[in-house]
């Protein structure tokens, strides 16, 4: 059991310090210092040994139980809450408090949610880039409720829609996501997807259109969906079309969409702002790991001048991106970012997946020359190592943002600009 209880023993601590008499190999009194990238608190022995605990916040301290334990660190669940932190709130969600792992920050006030997330990528660029003195600041958050249109999901038995419960395969029900769109929601709760491996659930706050697809564990596995409702598109190429500042999207159900059309908004206004003059008198602009065309589309008014190149891996979200970007002076290349010909260029725009550049892309992408590079990363680990990356191939990193585009989670997504020095 978790309870809160600022500043004094309660009759649980009580309890606690029995087992610590019974049990103290297993069981410690932990103070948290931190919270880390994974979104994890960070705690130490007397040892001087490191506990990592999920579901705590910097300050409190918590009766732990250790689960793993190596010799460096270990891992601990909570038992009880013993101080609890001022910014300490009551999960509101049924799904958390049944063992859903989406959520792991619901027990955080969305305020302090927005500071640890500052405080993660300032870490981060301090031990694992090595730069202590960049300026991070907030970038701004979605509506902490509600916002997302996509999922993926797992299903039970009965083919209920589920997520796992952490480090477990096992599938939690959901019945209601909080921060599912509330068109999401009712597929949420309504549809049955039995023997479906894994599930893809979209839906368009602009038009209201859904689409689903599913994997399955056997390729001969068949599933027959239940309680989609009316109108709702089933398969990979089913496509919903969503709208992102004032500009219209095709996203086919294998293709990447951000959180939401919120996320992709506010991601978009933050390139645009970061990229300023660059961008404004830019004649080209590569926008790497280009997607469905999101940032070439919605940055042609901010870049009136560029011809846009971008450069996708995926062939469903290069076919989005060539309908969606037909109105423009653009062209998609469909190819891994690594096996692009690079040519000179204005501005990169390169928004890679969770595993960041890492040194091939990197290498081609400076390449390009490009005076400015803007690289967004949803993984402040992965942003840090290809900003060493940057930097030794010329590229000084001059302003991070860090924006919330996942409330309720530890998910935090950075953008950082990068100006090539003229001796390179
Ligand atoms: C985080 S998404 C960003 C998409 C787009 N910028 C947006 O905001 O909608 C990353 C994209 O990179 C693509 N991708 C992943 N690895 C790639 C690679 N090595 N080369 C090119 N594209 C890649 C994925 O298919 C995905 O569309």
């Amino acid at each position: 059991m978790m309870r809160g209880g600022a500043g004094h023993a309660s009759e649980g601590s009580r309890a606690y310090a029995a087992d610590v008499a019974s049990v103290p190999q297993q069981h410690v009194r932990l103070r948290i210092e931190q919270v880390v990238a994974g979104g994890d608190g960070l705690a130490r022995e007397a040892s001087g040994r490191v506990v990592f605990v999920p579901g705590v916040l910097p300050g409190e301290e918590v009766a732990v139980r250790l689960v793993t334990a190596k010799r460096d660190f270990a891992r601990g669940e909570v038992l009880e809450v013993l101080e609890a932190s001022p910014a300490r709130v009551s999960p509101p969600c049924a799904a958390h408090r049944r063992g859903c792992g989406g959520c792991d920050w619901q027990h955080a006030d969305p305020a302090r949610q927005d500071e640890l997330k500052l405080e993660v990528v300032r870490e981060a660029l301090r031990r694992t880039a090595r730069m202590p003195d960049v300026v991070v600041t907030a970038g701004g958050s979605v509506p902490t409720w509600a916002y997302r249109t996509s999922m993926r999901v797992a299903v039970d038995r009965a083919g209920r829609v589920s997520l796992r419960r952490p480090r477990t395969n096992e599938p939690v029900v959901l019945d209601h996501c909080l921060v599912a769109h509330p068109l999401l929601d009712e597929l949420v709760h309504d549809a049955r997807f039995a023997g479906a491996d894994e599930v893809s659930l979209r839906v368009s706050a602009a038009t209201g259109e859904r689409s689903v697809w599913w994997t399955t564990a056997r390729p001969d596995d068949i599933v027959v969906p239940e309680g989609l409702g009316a109108g709702v598109t089933v398969g990979v190429d089913a496509v919903v079309h969503e709208e992102v500042a004032g500009r219209r999207y095709r996203v086919s159900g294998e293709s990447f969409f951000q959180s939401g059309p919120a996320a992709a908004e506010l991601l978009v206004r933050t390139v645009s702002d970061m990229g300023g003059d660059a961008l404004a008198e830019a004649r080209s602009v590569v926008d790497a790991y280009g997607g469905i065309g999101l940032f070439a589309g919605s940055l042609a008014t901010t870049a009136p001048a560029a011809a846009f190149t971008l450069v996708e891996g995926s062939a469903a979200a290069c076919a989005d991106a060539v309908e969606n970007l037909a109105d423009l002076d653009a062209d998609v290349i469909c190819s891994p970012v690594e096996a692009w010909t690079p040519s000179p260029v204005d501005v990169v725009i390169a928004d890679p997946s969770r595993h960041g550049l890492g040194r091939d892309a990197v290498t081609v992408l400076a390449a390009t020359g490009a005076p400015v590079l803007l690289l967004i990363g949803c993984d402040p680990v992965a942003f840090a190592r290809d900003a060493a990356l940057l930097a030794a191939e010329g590229y000084a990193l001059d302003e991070v943002r860090s924006l919330d585009l996942f409330p309720q989670t530890h998910h935090v997504e950075v953008v950082g600009r990068f100006r090539r020095s003229t001796a390179h």
